[in-house]
């Protein structure tokens, strides 16, 4: 696996801004590169004001402006700043054309070994991989906003990208503070699968006049909501109880149809005796005694502290 130190950013947007001021900050030498040498001076200077501000909002640490702006650049040109790093990220708008010509252009400068990836939200990797050149070394390195502070960065390899390109990718977001989860190259990925599904399923509950929106965003943000920044789906239906689940969407398949019947991953693993962490056997894996008691206070102090969290922040602002 090569390790990655040098980077560049093109498209120093919304969240080329963010992941370049991210990498800097934890020690990567990066260089941004936008539609021109005047877009990518003033996204500099965007990025300068941004990082400063983050520290005295006390969100970035003491000294963070600083490290992030000796370690980020502008580059001369798109081309010039592409040619000589380990690892480009392409984060231009969410447009498969002007994607795809601005991955061929990174491919015409840029080293062939240069691991490149795309910031794309939904397109998938077997349709911009056309444009570009030594495909092993292409895949999604899709962060989510904003960048600076989200640390979740989900990964799509395509047909053609190694495993050492991967775990090179894997390494620099450890390296970033970042966590990075693999999922198969589909449209939409996983998170905004998941992400969408909910928002369908809360419009339909405005629609059919079951609750408001106002109240929908209540119950989210109050309830499994809170839950979701320490756990995960799977691992909130084991400490639930799977049959409990089960039994759950019995009820919502007889109202809702077929859409909502229990997944057979969960009438699989209650035949076989699984009950989550009640009896020790979930879906994500199995829990002796000590690990159970240590997931419970995990478990208590996350969700007192999160509403520590709350009650120091108070509300969050609404629109009129
Ligand atoms: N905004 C989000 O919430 C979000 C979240 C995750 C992923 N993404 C993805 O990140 C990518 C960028 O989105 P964004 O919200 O940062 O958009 P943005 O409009 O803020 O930034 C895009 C940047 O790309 C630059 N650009 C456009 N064409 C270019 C070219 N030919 N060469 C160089 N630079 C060029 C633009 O000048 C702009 O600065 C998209 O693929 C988007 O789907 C966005």
């Amino acid at each position: 696996m090569s390790k990655i130190n040098t980077v560049t950013v093109v498209g120093a947007g919304y969240m080329g801004g963010g992941i370049a001021q991210v990498l800097a900050l934890n020690g990567f030498e990066v260089q941004i590169a936008d539609v021109s040498v005047e877009a990518t001076h003033e996204a500099l200077k965007r990025l300068e004001r941004e990082a400063g501000e983050f520290e005295e909002q006390g969100l970035f640490d003491p000294g963070s402006a600083q490290t992030i702006m000796s370690n980020l650049t502008a580059g001369d040109s798109l081309d010039d700043a592409v040619s000589d790093v380990d690892f480009v990220m392409e984060a231009v708008f969410e447009d498969p054309e002007v994607k795809k010509e601005v991955l061929a252009r990174i491919c015409k400068s840029a080293r062939p070994d240069t691991i490149i990836g795309t910031n794309t939200s939904t397109i998938p990797v077997k349709v911009l991989v056309e444009a570009v050149s030594n495909p092993e070394r292409f895949l999604t390195v899709h962060f989510s906003n904003p960048a600076p502070f989200i640390p979740g960065v989900e990964l799509v390899a395509g047909e053609a990208t190694t495993q050492e390109v991967i775990d090179s990718v894997k390494d620099l977001l450890v390296r970033a503070g970042r966590e990075g989860a693999q999922v198969a190259d589909t449209p939409g990925m996983a998170l905004n699968r998941l992400q969408y599904a909910l928002l369908k399923e809360a419009t339909l509950i405005v629609e059919q006049g079951v609750a408001s929106v106002e109240d929908v965003d209540t119950i989210v943000r109050t309830t499994f909501g809170f839950r979701l920044g320490f756990f995960g789906p799977f691992a909130i239906a084991d400490q639930a109880g799977l049959p409990v689940y089960a039994k759950g969407y019995t009820t919502l398949e007889n109202e809702f149809g077929d859409r909502m019947a229990t997944p057979k991953l969960l009438t699989d693993a209650v035949a076989a005796g699984r009950e989550g962490t009640k009896n020790g056997k979930g879906l994500t894996g199995d829990f002796d005694n000590e690990t159970k008691a240590a997931v419970i206070a995990y478990r208590n102090k996350a969700y007192s502290r999160m509403g520590d969290l709350l009650r120091e922040l108070g509300p969050a602002p609404k629109g009129s």
